[in-house]
């Protein structure tokens, strides 16, 4: 008799367009430590916030074609951009339970929110398709919304320019006219702006509560498996494996400021074959 296959034992797969998607990885590990995971970041083809919807869509099928290679059964879209541009397309595709990170962040900020005067930084891909302003809307059509696209903090980030003049003018140029806006919330839709956390807090002050959509979508992703009856049982800490679609050694190094540790292995992708 064929030993029956256990799905809830199967990784969560989790997508960025590079290494930012590793905030949310990060949370997943810490609230759902005994999870198996495969991270893919599509650091080949980096960055996807300035590119068109069509381009997006067609890489965010190659990313899930290759999950879907090693046996997932959930799928995480820890990028902002392709959550914006391609999770609706995806979904139609696929027969697999998939999350993107903007509806757990647009939850969060309207929980949090008192005033519902929100804020919403973003790429200019995520800003642009106002993937945001529609899932706060579609939760409360009474919300006051601000957005701006802060395309240079994604480079900051990277460049671990977290406490720097440079960072601090820069978030002020962004960010000052959200500040006269009066939000009382601010969505960080942008997977490598939880890293500027504290320069953004700096600028925004202590009256403004910001929505890191890393941890909103780790949340997320528990409940949804709960709900699928697909958390893990095991009672030993998840396999972590990690692949990109170029320079793995690069990942490796800077993984050490989204994760706080380095990691081991990161194998290499031709992500253009799927
Ligand atoms: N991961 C992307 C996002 O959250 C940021 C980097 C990019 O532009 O690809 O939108």
């Amino acid at each position: 008799m064929k030993a029956r296959i256990d799905h809830r034992t199967k990784a969560i797969g989790v997508f960025d367009s590079g290494i930012g998607g590793l905030t949310v990885a990060k949370e997943i590990f810490r609230l759902l430590p005994n999870e198996n995971v495969v991270y893919f970041g599509d650091t080949g083809r980096y960055p996807y916030g300035p590119r068109s919807p069509e381009i997006v869509r067609k890489f965010a099928r190659q990313d899930v074609n290759f999950l879907l290679e090693h046996g997932v059964k959930f799928i995480v879209v820890a990028c902002n951009t392709a959550s914006s541009l391609a999770l609706g397309y995806i979904q139609r595709i696929y027969n697999i339970p998939m999350l993107g990170v903007i509806e757990p962040g647009a939850k969060g900020a309207i929980e949090k929110s008192s005033t519902k005067r929100i804020g919403v930084i973003g790429t200019q891909g995520t800003i642009g398709s106002q993937a945001y302003e529609k899932a706060l809307r579609a939760l409360n059509g009474t919300l006051r919304i601000y957005s701006r696209a802060c395309p240079l903090f994604v480079a900051l980030a990277e460049e671990g320019y977290i406490d720097r003049p440079a960072t601090n003018l820069i978030a002020e140029d962004y960010l000052v006219d959200l500040k006269q806006k009066k939000i009382d919330t601010l969505i960080l839709g942008c997977t490598h702006y939880p890293l500027l956390k504290q320069p953004i807090a700096k600028i925004m002050g202590n009256s403004v509560q910001l929505i890191d959509s890393a941890e909103e979508t780790a949340k997320a992703t528990r409940q949804a498996l709960v709900a699928l009856n697909l958390l893990n049982p095991s009672i030993t800490v998840g396999k972590r494996e990690f692949f990109v679609s170029d320079s793995p050694e690069k990942f490796k190094r800077i993984s050490q400021l989204f994760l706080g540790k380095r990691i081991g292995k990161v194998g290499l992708v031709d992500i253009n074959s799927y």
